[in-house]
């Protein structure tokens, strides 16, 4: 079986003024190459730390995060940020796109930090902005689009890396439902074209569009659910 991510005994400590809050306590995941899962559970539970490790945004207390067959739990701060530059896209609930730029230029920015040449940069963000449906308003800054699309330049520039997998915190969690629907839909036909996704919500709407749903408790895994079986071959 092709993992993307394999996540063994993952548990997470924060120690802040003394009071120390287990966070996760021993999760246990793998994650199918052209699967879409969801993370669901109450506020607290650790959904945001977990989806942090897996895009090496933080440090487990202990355990261990596989993506692509490299354990990045070792990793030197550098080599992490390098890992994520090649193989995560991380989309968030509020976009963290930079206000002061265009659309474009925060589509082309993680090719930027890479050293890729503008011309290679520009055009590749306009094809990410068309696959979004978004190439008309390449120019606008963020606070001149609505929010349903400046999430979907934040998730045009999560895939012009081609990530190994996508990972998104809540990305519907502040849009309207209509809108929401329509990033979820996005997701999907990305997912149909072999995208690896990872998202988690609050919203079992949302959770029962992917192929598979974690529940997570107290930081453990509760229970999952497989809606559908994961087909091997990818359209194009
Ligand atoms: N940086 C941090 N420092 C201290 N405690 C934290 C930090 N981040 C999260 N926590 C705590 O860890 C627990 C899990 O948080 P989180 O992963 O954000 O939950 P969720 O995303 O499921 O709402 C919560 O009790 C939260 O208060
Ligand atoms: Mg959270």
């Amino acid at each position: 079986m092709d993992y993307v991510v394999e996540v063994v005994n993952l548990r997470k400590v924060y120690r802040m003024n003394g009071v120390e809050t287990y966070a996760l306590n021993g999760i246990d995941l793998k994650v199918r190459r052209g699967e879409f899962l969801a993370i669901v559970g109450p506020s607290g539970s650790g959904k945001s730390t977990l989806l942090n490790m897996l895009g090496a945004l933080d440090r487990p207390t202990e355990g261990k995060v596989i993506i692509d067959g490299i354990d990045i739990t070792g990793l030197s701060d550098s080599k992490r940020a390098e890992l994520r530059n090649m193989k995560i896209g991380f989309v968030f609930q509020s976009y963290n796109l930079i206000q002061r730029i265009n659309v474009i230029n925060n589509v082309e920015l993680p090719l930027l930090l890479r050293g890729i040449p503008p011309n290679v940069r520009r055009d590749k963000a306009m094809h990410m902005l068309r696959e979004v449906g978004l190439s008309h308003k390449y120019k606008n800054k963020p606070n001149q689009l609505s929010g349903g699309e400046q999430q979907r330049v934040a998730i045009a520039r999560a895939l012009i890396t081609d990530p190994s997998i996508i990972l998104a915190d809540e990305p519907t969690g502040n849009l309207d439902s209509k809108t929401g629907k329509a990033i979820i839909d996005l997701f999907k036909q990305l997912n149909r074209k072999g995208r690896t996704i990872i998202v988690v919500t609050h919203n079992m709407e949302v959770a029962y569009e992917t192929d598979r749903i974690v529940y997570i408790r107290d930081g453990r895994v509760e229970k999952e659910e497989v809606l559908r079986n994961i087909v091997t071959e990818v359209e194009n």
